[in-house]
């Protein structure tokens, strides 16, 4: 399965649900192979991985590349071999002005399209003029993938009732892109818990003697897992069990 995390606007969580999606306990149950995969030019998670690797960090069986090239036929080589050898390939989409190239991939390539959104108007407006025109571009091209885009409402407050996000996005959303059942809220231990190359694994280890900070990091690995879930049924419902 490739999964893509796609947001033409930045800042809305993509990076950082890459890795937690990669390293949750959810996915290591549901697939023997996972690779990251980031197609950021600038490379935020390559010096993460970089850090990780410098510490000395075990990986599991998650492995990360990156892929820079624009180049159509160069992209699809790199992402057919990645996914040659792994169950699972979570691509990590930089936010893009002009062009748009790699979100383009990565909508045609990803057999499940996340898209972090966050319940603004802005974010709205955004996501109509810059996403939805390459969505709708690919349906009508290949109508198979309508049910592969849907939206994560992000930077939701921690006590936000789950249900009305939904509700907002189902009456705001154009056709074909549907809300996931999952949120992803805000919280400020997402801001630092990825420093020295760690997964948020390694950090609720990391602070187990501060209670404060373990309760924090407790509620965001909930959050993790319970997206993650959320996806594997989202992607399970639209391809079958058997099916990887
Ligand atoms: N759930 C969250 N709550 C609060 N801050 C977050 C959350 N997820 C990410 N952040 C922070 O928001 C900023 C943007 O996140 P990032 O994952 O880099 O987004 P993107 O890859 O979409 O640009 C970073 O500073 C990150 O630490
Ligand atoms: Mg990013």
């Amino acid at each position: 399965m490739i999964i893509g995390f796609v947001q033409t606007k930045g800042g809305t969580g993509k990076s950082t649900l890459t890795v937690s999606a990669a390293f949750s306990k959810a996915m290591d149950r549901r697939f023997s192979s996972i690779a990251i995969v980031e197609l950021d030019p600038q490379g935020t998670l390559k010096n993460w991985w970089q850090e990780r690797e410098e510490m000395e960090r075990a990986n599991g069986h998650v492995s990360f590349h990156h892929i820079s090239s624009t180049q159509k036929e160069v992209f699809q080589q790199g992402i057919e071999a990645i996914a040659g050898h792994n169950e699972l390939m979570v691509m990590d989409i930089p936010g893009e002005g002009t062009g748009k190239l790699h979100t383009r991939f990565a909508c045609a390539f990803s057999d499940l399209v996340i898209i972090p959104m966050r319940m603004s108007t802005n974010d709205e407006s955004a996501f109509m003029e810059n996403l939805y025109p390459i969505i709708r571009d690919i349906i009508r091209a290949v109508p198979e993938k309508r049910g592969c885009f849907r939206v994560l409402p992000v930077f939701v407050h921690p006590l936000a009732n789950h249900q009305r996000c939904y509700d907002y996005f189902d009456d705001i959303l154009p056709p074909h892109v549907s809300c996931l059942r999952a949120v992803y809220p805000g919280r400020s231990i997402y801001e630092n818990f990825n420093r020295m190359g760690l997964n948020l694994n390694e950090y609720a280890v990391m602070v187990e003697n501060n209670q404060k900070l373990t309760r924090q990091v407790e509620k965001a690995v909930n959050d993790v897992e319970a997206l993650s879930q959320t996806i594997i049924n989202s992607w399970e419902g639209l391809y079958g069990q058997e099916e990887r």
